[in-house]
């Protein structure tokens, strides 16, 4: 008997170290009060714009993987079988031929405004190592003035995009990627590349990583002092990590959180100190390490994925607005009727929404992109309070119902409308009542609504004229205030 309890207390304790294993890290709040405060502010803005673009925009290929030679779909080199370092060559080449004409980001900027979004995120460096930005840590940018941009007035591109978009009113971020498939001090040349890592042993020439250390800091110092007011700093290639997490963050960097077998090297960049040095330059910066889960990732970022339910730390949905990142001819855009639920979940949920756009290789967004975020900017100039400064409220959501709250404890009902459905009789819930004597209101009309308590949830009667009003993705209706 003792034995078989032994056996069993054994067998629970495994369980439960497996179980605290694959546990993420807990969300460490930033100490720093000017990036508090930061954060309460960008969880206000709740719609932004992220942009994938570079010289590979012109092959229309998915973004730098197809130089990673590790063999997933999105890393199929073509012609498929074509020898590796002919292809890298002629990848690489494309930094010299990439002639965007038709730059003009103050068309994206206005038409980022017009949607409703109110900051951008712009790969000034994906995982190629190819630079947006006037760099001078490597001649591997289209700003270089033997390439076909580089003499260009607009050639420091990243610098033109964060101007364009803060002369709109919108708020500027950095993404910038850790690894650098371009850089020699992280994959050399002297070994060959084997997958996304780092493909030398960081132990055995520790002088080369410390180059890598020192390069990115640089670069990160560029964007921080010669790019205005930047708001964000978005870090993506999250593999780049220390193998052991701060101890704050009291976690081991487990294989499941990473989505690998083992860690095998220590790709400590100092992001400590990078995001020190940051904050010298542009105080109370928000940092994203993603997916390093630590002080460095202010704020968690699901990719192309909605949570099911609200997250209890500051988070941001980042998602194509098509199918990829990055420039695809004739790429398949969602629908905006998916795209305002998209949104609306999202910010009941207590996140912001990031959605991506492709420019193409001549410096021009695909028209849909254009229809689209008028369609979704016709709907937020309607519906926008029901969005911006809110924050989730039980019970966020139920069934076709959304909820979010305002600072001054109204809250807003929001009604997703199914493509060409009508605004329906009565809208109906669980979860929340509006207090005795409560005004409610559909946003884009006058009329007060009636309501009725029905059993823990509530009734909205809406009037025949308002289900006729062609209301369309979704109606906003404002209870202003709640029973306790
Ligand atoms: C994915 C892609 C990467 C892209 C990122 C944006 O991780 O692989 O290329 O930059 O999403 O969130």
């Amino acid at each position: 008997m003792r034995k078989l309890c032994l056996l069993l207390s054994s067998a629970l304790l495994l369980m439960g170290s497996a179980r605290a294993q694959h546990q993420i890290p807990p969300y460490i709040p930033p100490t720093d009060k000017a990036v508090q405060a930061n954060l309460e502010q960008w969880s206000d803005w709740k719609f932004g714009m992220l942009i994938h673009w570079g010289a590979y925009s012109q092959w229309g290929i998915v973004e730098s993987w197809s130089i990673c030679p590790e063999d997933e779909g999105w890393t199929q080199r073509q012609p498929y079988g074509i020898p590796y370092y002919d292809y890298v060559k002629k990848y690489e080449e494309l930094g010299k031929t990439f002639n965007p004409t038709k730059f003009d980001p103050s068309k994206w900027a206005k038409a980022a405004k017009d949607a409703g979004m109110k900051y951008v995120v712009f790969t000034t460096k994906h995982h190629d190592g190819f630079c947006m930005f006037d760099t001078k840590q490597t001649d591997y940018k289209v700003s270089n003035p033997n390439y076909a941009f580089g003499k260009d007035a607009r050639s420091n591109i990243a610098k033109e995009v964060f101007e364009a978009f803060r002369k709109e009113g919108l708020h500027a971020g950095a993404y910038f990627s850790k690894p650098d498939w371009h850089s020699q001090d992280y994959w050399w040349s002297y070994f060959p590349p084997k997958d996304r890592h780092v493909n030398y042993d960081v132990s055995k020439y520790p002088d080369r990583w410390k180059a890598f250390r020192q390069y990115t800091y640089n670069q990160i110092e560029e964007l921080m002092t010669g790019y205005g007011k930047l708001d964000i700093l978005w870090l993506d290639g999250g593999w780049v990590r220390p193998r052991k997490q701060d101890k704050k963050a009291a976690a081991d960097i487990t294989a499941a959180e990473t989505g690998e077998k083992v860690i095998k090297q220590d790709e400590d960049i100092d992001m400590d100190g990078i995001a020190a040095m940051a904050r010298t330059h542009q105080p109370g910066l928000i940092v994203v390490d993603r997916e390093v889960h630590g002080p460095n990732e202010n704020y968690r970022t699901p990719e192309q994925q909605i949570p099911d339910k609200p997250l209890d730390y500051p988070w941001e949905t980042c998602m194509t607005m098509a199918n990829s990142w990055s420039y695809v001819p004739n790429d398949h855009y969602k629908s905006v009727n998916v795209l305002i639920h998209n949104l609306v979940d999202i910010v009941a949920k207590g996140g912001n929404y990031l959605l991506n756009v492709g420019p193409g290789p001549d410096g021009q967004l695909h028209d849909e992109a254009y229809t689209t975020m008028t369609a979704i900017g016709a709907w937020m100039h309607i519906n926008g309070d029901a969005i911006y400064a809110t924050k989730s409220v039980a019970p966020y959501k139920d069934g076709k119902v959304c909820f979010t709250r305002k600072r001054d404890g109204s809250v807003y009902a929001i009604y997703l409308l199914d493509k060409d459905e009508q605004v329906p009789a009565t809208i109906a819930f669980k979860g929340l009542t509006p207090a005795k004597g409560a005004k409610l209101e559909m946003l884009g009309a006058k009329d007060k609504l009636s309501w009725k308590a029905t059993g823990g949830g509530t009734t909205i009667t809406i009037p025949a004229t308002l289900q006729k009003k062609g209301f369309q993705h979704a109606v906003a209706i404002r209870i202003s205030a709640v029973a306790s």
